[in-house]
């Protein structure tokens, strides 16, 4: 396990680019291989997460070529194409591409084998289990909801109306894509509305998908077994990843970084505006549009920060990027109380309690609640020194190799890989601004 350690440093400076968004990846491989014709998508993230996907889409009958750096060509099988894969088909850390491929396969005829690394073993998959039996697939799972999973989707689906219990994307992207090979119209419905990726980009496929509001509920339906276009996708960096940047450099004193290309999907920018109602300054320069997603500019100054106690982070907006603002909080001014975030348990790793930890070992005084962290914020560097079971948690890992930038002592990361998972190249672009880690 390759070890990390972020010490101390200087200001952070200079201008770079984020990888491409990781969740505009996974549908960008999804959909195309289920188009009609030859896609292309340009800026692919090309970390272990997306490649899972790519896998497990050829494994189903879909042609991915890789053209150059993050540059693929796709020919897809069209909705109803896929076929059964030969083997297990093993989706490593990635919550996204089993909770989506599930989707998509529920309402194939084909039967599929899946597992995952240790953490996504853990995760629980009834979320997605229980709607996409509704549908009619049949599941068998270890006890009833973890992988490793056999799924043998349903020749003959039956139209779904669904109302998540919890606020998902994956959840609500599983049950859209098993609508897509099902007669009539399958909706969802979301009390809380969730990043709206595979919405906008199934619209622009020539998906017939409407989405309302009713009652404060965002209701999105859509029409089964339609020929999708091939697509052209450029995908953004992304937002969740420069998050690290964006709380690195507002931490650390004198620093002054530019980040380009940053997807700014106004269901995914709670970071922005949690960093900046704790004194973060963060201005967005030249904003424009890029593969029907906004896109833009951010650059960002080192400021004061202080407690996040108001801090009205709307859950819809913000949910990877809770534990880099957890470390935000840590050198804040005042006390951060954190509530209403019991998803953070079920992530890559228990981000609450793994967090908690993490802080307290490194001289944070933290409390943890059953649905949030109260952070005491030492007003400047924290004492560090400490070691970090990162959990196999790639975000976990990032978030403290952000907080040892301001610490007093270096931090060490117990094991760097996970990271490879969605920001590959991560520690040469951090030290390439200035940041004191080493591998
Ligand atoms: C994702 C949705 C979120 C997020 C994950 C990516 C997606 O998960 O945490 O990293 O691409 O749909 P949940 O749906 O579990 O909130």
């Amino acid at each position: 396990m390759p070890k990390l350690i972020s010490s101390p440093n200087s200001a952070l400076s200079g201008t770079v680019c984020v990888p491409g968004d990781k969740s505009i990846s996974h549908r960008a491989l999804m959909l195309s291989a289920l188009a009609v014709g030859r896609s292309e998508v340009r800026g692919l993230l090309e970390g272990e997460d997306v490649l899972s996907t790519a896998t497990a889409m050829r494994a189903m009958g879909a042609t991915i070529n890789r053209l150059g750096d993050g540059h693929y060509e796709v020919y897809g099988v069209g909705v109803g194409g896929l076929s059964s894969p030969d083997d297990v088909i093993d989706m490593g850390n990635s919550g996204t591409s089993a909770r989506l491929l599930m989707g998509l396969i529920a309402t194939h005829d084909v039967t599929v084998t899946m597992t995952g690394d240790a953490s996504l073993r853990s995760r629980p998959m009834s979320r997605v289990i229980d709607p996409l039996s509704e549908f009619g697939a049949e599941f068998s799972a270890r006890h009833g909801r973890f992988l490793p999973l056999t799924i043998k989707g349903t020749p003959q689906p039956l139209r779904l109306d669904y109302s998540p219990p919890m606020a998902s994307a994956q959840v609500k992207s599983a049950v859209l894509l098993a609508g897509l090979n099902t007669p009539g119209r399958t909706i969802v419905r979301e009390k809380v509305a969730t990043r709206d990726h595979s919405e906008r980009m199934l619209q622009a496929m020539g998906a017939d998908l409407r989405v309302s509001r009713e009652d404060g509920v965002r209701v999105i339906s859509i029409e089964g077994q339609p020929e999708l276009s091939s697509i052209t996708v450029d995908v953004p960096g992304d937002i969740s990843s420069a998050a690290f940047l964006l709380a690195a450099a507002s931490m650390v004193p004198g620093s002054d970084i530019t980040v380009e290309n940053v997807g700014l999907n106004p269901l995914r920018t709670g970071i922005i505006g949690g960093l900046t109602a704790m004194g973060a300054d963060i201005s967005i320069v030249r904003e424009s549009t890029l593969g029907g997603e906004p896109v833009g500019t951010l650059k960002i100054k080192a400021a004061e920060l202080n407690a996040a106690t108001d801090l009205a982070v709307d859950p819809s907006t913000m949910i990877d990027e809770f534990p880099v603002l957890f470390c935000a909080a840590a050198v804040a001014n005042g006390v951060s109380r954190f509530t209403g975030l019991e998803e953070l348990r079920v992530k890559e790793s228990d981000r609450l309690k793994v967090m908690a930890t993490g802080l307290a070992a490194n001289g944070v005084q933290v409390e943890e609640l059953p649905d949030g962290l109260i952070i005491h914020g030492s007003g400047g560097k924290v004492p560090g020194g400490g070691s970090v079971n990162a959990h196999l948690d790639h975000r976990i890992a990032m978030s403290f190799s952000v907080l040892g930038q301001t610490a007093q002592a270096p931090i060490t990361i117990d094991d760097a890989s996970p990271i490879q998972t969605s920001f590959p190249g991560f520690t040469d672009l951090m030290t390439g601004l200035g940041a004191g880690l080493k591998a």
